[in-house]
C-alpha cells in the first residue's frame, strides 16, 4: 500500500460531482474520524475563488446533499479545505499549488473530476510544478476516453508520469456495499460456487435502470449514449466479478488478474444479440416528462436504452447467456443480477401434479441491498387434490442484517482506499482497455447497420424489442 497522503488536490473541485458525493463522502469521513487529522484538501477548479468562498460553496454542497444525520463534522471538515484557481492549460495555478505542498507533504492523493480532455494538460502542468513524484498517486474519474484508441491515449500520458501501482481509476459501483458483497457471497460461502458454472447455472441477467433522463448532463450524454456511458463501466464490472474465477486472496492483483481474464474471454457480439431504443415522452413515477430529442432541442440517434445477449467463451460459462440491459427513463431506479439455475434433473413430484421451477438467486444492489434465494417448498395441506410445490424467497435485506452499520456512499470508500493507497476497487489499464475492445467492436456492428435506435415510451421497460431478446430464447427478464 506503501503512503497514506497527507495532501488531496481535488481538480473539478466546484464541478457537479464533487457537491454530489466527492466533499459529501471527505465530511463524513472526516466526522467518523477516518481521516488522519494532518490530512488537508486543497480544491481547484478555473473559478477565482478565495478559500473562505470555496468554504461556503462546500458548506452548502453538503448542506444540501448529506443525509441530516451525517452532518455533525461539517464545521470543523471545512477547516481542512484550502482552494487554488487553477486554469488546466496554464502552468501558472499548478505552480502555486507546487508551493502550498512542497516542503510539507509527506505524500500526496490528486484526484481528477474533470473533463478527460483536460487529463493530459493537468498531467503536465503537475509534472512541470514537480507534483508527479514517487510519493504522489493519482485518482481518474470516467469517462476514461470514448474508445479504446482514446482511452490508450489517456493512459499513455498517465503512465508517463505515474506508474500504475499509482493510478487509481474509479468506477464507482466497485464502490458500492453490495457490489463488494457480491465476492463475500460467492467466495465466503462453500454453497454458490460448486453450482456457479454452466452445469448449474441455465443464465444470469444483470439490469441497471434509471429513471432519470438527461439530467444536466446534456452534450456528455449524447456524445456517449447508454453503452459507453453504463456497459463499459459499470455493467462489465459487474459481470466479471459475477463470472470471474476465484483470486487466490482478495488483494488488488489477484482479484484484478481474474476479473480481467473474463473481459477479455467475452465473444464479440452480433447486431442480432443487441436492441437499442430511445425514450418518448410519456410517464415516471406518475409524473408526465419529455422525450428524449425534447430534452436534447434536436433530434439524436443517441441510445437511451441497450440490451445485450453476452457470452463469456471459458470452460466455466460455456453456453451461459448474461443479458445486460440499462437505460434512462425506465419504470423504477433498481440495480439488481439474476442467477438462474437449471431446472432439477427429475421431478420425484410429477406424478403428483406438482411442478417445480428452477431456483433463482437475485442479488439486489439497489435501492433495496438484498439478496433472495427461491426456494421450492411444498404448500401446507393434506394435498387431497394434489400435492402443490411453490417457491418461497430466503430473503436477506442486509440494512436489516447489519442494523447497527452505517450505509456509506461508494466515494467514501474509494476516496479513503486512495489516500491509504489500496487499488484493490480500482480498474487497472488491462481491464479498462478490455472493457473499450469489447465495446467498440460493438458500436463499429452498430455503424455498419446503420440502425437507428428503436423507440420507447418513457416510464417502459424499453422497445419491445428488448423483451424478444431474451424471450427467443424462452428467457424472461426479472420482474417485468
Ligand atoms: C454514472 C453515469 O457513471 O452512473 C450516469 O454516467 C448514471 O449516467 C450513474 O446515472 C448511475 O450511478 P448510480 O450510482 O446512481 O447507479
Amino acid at each position: 500500500m506503501g503512503f497514506t497522503a497527507d495532501r488531496l488536490l481535488l481538480f473539478g473541485a466546484t464541478g457537479d460531482l464533487s457537491q454530489r458525493m466527492l466533499l459529501p463522502s471527505l465530511c463524513a469521513l472526516h466526522a467518523d474520524d477516518l481521516l488522519a487529522p494532518e490530512l488537508k484538501i486543497v480544491g481547484t477548479a478555473r473559478s477565482e475563488l478565495s478559500t473562505s468562498e470555496f468554504r461556503n460553496f462546500a458548506r452548502e454542497a453538503l448542506e444540501k446533499h448529506l443525509p441530516a444525520g451525517r452532518r455533525g463534522g461539517v464545521g470543523t471538515f471545512l477547516n481542512r479545505l484550502s482552494y487554488e484557481a487553477v486554469d488546466a492549460t496554464t502552468q501558472e495555478g499548478y505552480d502555486r499549488l507546487a508551493k502550498q505542498v512542497e516542503g510539507e507533504s509527506e505524500g500526496l492523493a490528486i484526484f481528477l473530476s474533470t473533463a478527460p480532455s483536460l487529463f493530459e494538460p493537468t498531467i503536465s502542468g503537475l509534472s512541470q510544478a514537480g507534483l508527479t513524484g514517487n510519493r504522489t498517486r493519482i485518482g481518474l474519474e470516467k469517462p476514461l476516453g470514448t474508445d479504446l484508441a482514446s482511452s490508450q491515449e489517456i493512459n499513455d500520458a498517465v503512465a508517463a508520469e505515474f506508474s500504475e501501482d499509482r493510478i487509481f481509476r474509479i468506477d464507482h459501483y466497485l464502490g458500492k456495499e453490495t457490489v463488494q458483497n457480491l465476492l463475500a457471497l460467492r467466495f465466503g460461502n462453500i454453497l454458490f460456487e460448486p453450482v456457479w458454472n454452466s452445469n448449474y447455472i441455465d443464465h444470469v441477467q444483470i439490469t441497471v435502470a434509471e429513471t432519470v433522463g438527461l439530467e444536466s448532463r446534456v452534450a456528455y450524454y449524447d456524445d456517449s449514449g447508454a453503452l459507453r456511458d453504463m456497459v463499459q463501466n459499470h455493467m462489465l464490472q459487474l459481470l466479471a466479478l459475477v463470472a470471474m474465477e476465484p483470486p487466490t486472496s482478495f488483494d488488488a492483483t489477484a482479484v484484478r488478474d481474474e476479473k480481467v481474464k473474463v473481459l477479455r474471454a467475452l465473444r464479440p457480439v452480433g447486431s442480432e444479440d443487441t436492441v437499442t431504443g430511445q425514450y418518448r415522452a410519456g410517464a415516471v413515477g406518475g409524473a408526465a416528462v419529455p422525450g428524449y430529442d425534447d430534452e436534447l432541442g434536436k433530434p439524436s440517434d443517441t441510445e437511451t436504452f441497450v440490451a445485450i445477449k453476452a457470452h463469456v467463451d471459458n470452460w466455466r460459462w460455456k453456453g451461459v447467456p448474461f443479458y445486460l440491459r440499462t437505460g434512462k427513463r425506465l419504470p423504477e431506479r433498481v440495480t439488481e443480477i439474476v442467477v438462474q439455475f437449471r431446472c432439477i434433473p427429475h421431478s420425484i413430484f410429477a406424478g403428483r401434479g406438482a411442478k417445480t421451477m428452477p431456483n433463482r438467486l437475485v442479488i439486489g444492489i439497489q435501492p433495496e441491498e438484498n439478496i433472495q434465494f427461491s426456494l421450492m417448498a411444498k404448500v401446507p395441506g393434506l394435498d387431497r387434490e394434489g400435492l402443490r410445490l411453490r417457491q418461497v424467497p430466503l430473503d436477506v435485506t442486509m440494512p436489516h442484517a447489519f442494523s447497527d452499520k452505517i450505509r456509506r456512499i461508494a466515494y467514501e470508500r474509494l476516496l479513503l482506499d486512495l489516500i491509504e493507497g489500496d487499488q484493490t476497487l480500482f480498474v487497472r489499464r488491462d481491464e479498462v482497455e478490455a472493457q473499450w475492445e469489447w465495446i467498440d467492436a460493438i458500436r463499429a456492428r452498430w455503424e455498419e447497420s446503420g440502425e437507428p435506435p428503436k423507440t420507447y415510451t418513457a416510464g417502459t421497460w424499453g422497445p419491445s424489442a428488448a423483451i424478444a431478446l431474451a424471450e427467443r430464447d424462452g428467457v424472461s427478464w426479472h420482474d417485468e
